[in-house]
């Protein structure tokens, strides 16, 4: 279908990948929905785009915002059947560190937004229009990581989760995307004291997404050859695992 025509929602799209993402859309000719809570880089983004970039300021951790404003952009864009989750937060808690709050927080936003999300959008995926979901998860959803206590098991559940779909939806029109990237270069990684290997910048990534969102296959995971570390890591056993893990820890 001509680009023209086309319109996409991306969340977390103030920021990081997901603003390299709206950008890399709106520079192909689509009209981008934008949901984000710090919208000031998104703003100076519509100057270039103007009524191609709608922007929706939003909480997405507050669950009483999702549906009403889910339900307002369907009512507004009744073509809008693409759909790219990929809003969230990254803390690095361990076992010493975490607490409730964080834990909420993080499951909130990364996979609790994700469902009540589909929830809005629901009968919309069911119409005879083809669709797509793609749900941003993270090779640190493959394995238990250290300090990843709150995020990992997040990125996890959101492996599983579009797995799940994918079967789930498999009698409509939906076409299912689990995006898992190494590290990335945003404002959210730059908390890590160590050394990220196979870093890529946030343009990178979504280069990478854009052009593989529309090919066939499921898992867009990447960079290689850093995601086939980690895929062949998720195999391994765990007596395996846990010796080469604790010698990296303990370095
Ligand atoms: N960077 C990496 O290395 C990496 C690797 C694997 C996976 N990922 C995943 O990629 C996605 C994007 O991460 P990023 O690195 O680009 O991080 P980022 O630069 O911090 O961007 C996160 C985005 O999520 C939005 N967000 C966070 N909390 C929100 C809330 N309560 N309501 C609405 N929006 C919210 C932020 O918007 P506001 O701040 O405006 O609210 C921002 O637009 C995340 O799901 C992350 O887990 C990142």
């Amino acid at each position: 279908m001509n680009s023209q025509n086309k319109i996409i929602l991306i969340t977390g799209a103030t920021s990081g990948i997901g603003l390299s993402l709206t950008e890399i859309y709106l520079k192909d000719g689509w009209t981008v929905i934008g949901i984000g809570r710090k919208i000031t880089l998104l703003k100076s983004l519509r100057d270039l785009y103007l009524e191609k970039l709608i922007i929706i300021q939003c909480d997405l951790s507050k669950k009483e915002n999702i549906g009403e404003t889910f339900k307002n952009i369907l009512e507004k864009y009744p073509s809008l059947n693409s759909f790219i989750f990929n809003a969230g937060i990254y803390k690095t808690d361990d076992f010493d560190t975490f607490t409730e709050e964080s834990i909420e927080e993080t499951f909130n936003i990364n996979l609790l937004s994700v469902y009540r999300s589909l929830l809005g959008i629901r009968n919309r995926l069911k119409e005879p229009n083809q669709s797509l979901i793609a749900i941003v998860s993270s090779v640190a959803g493959y394995r238990g990581l250290p300090k990843s206590i709150s995020y990992g098991p997040t990125k996890a559940a959101l492996i599983n989760l579009a797995e799940a779909l994918k079967v789930d939806t498999a009698k409509y029109q939906v076409d299912v995307k689990l995006i898992c990237p190494g590290f990335v270069d945003t404002p959210a990684t730059k908390i890590n004291d160590f050394e990220m290997p196979f870093l890529i910048s946030s343009e990178k990534a979504a280069k990478i997404i854009k052009k593989k969102i529309n090919q066939k296959g499921f898992e867009i995971s990447f960079p290689f050859p850093f995601s086939f570390i980690m895929k062949f890591v998720r195999i391994i056993p765990y007596w395996l695992y846990f010796k080469k893990i604790s010698k990296l820890v303990n370095k």
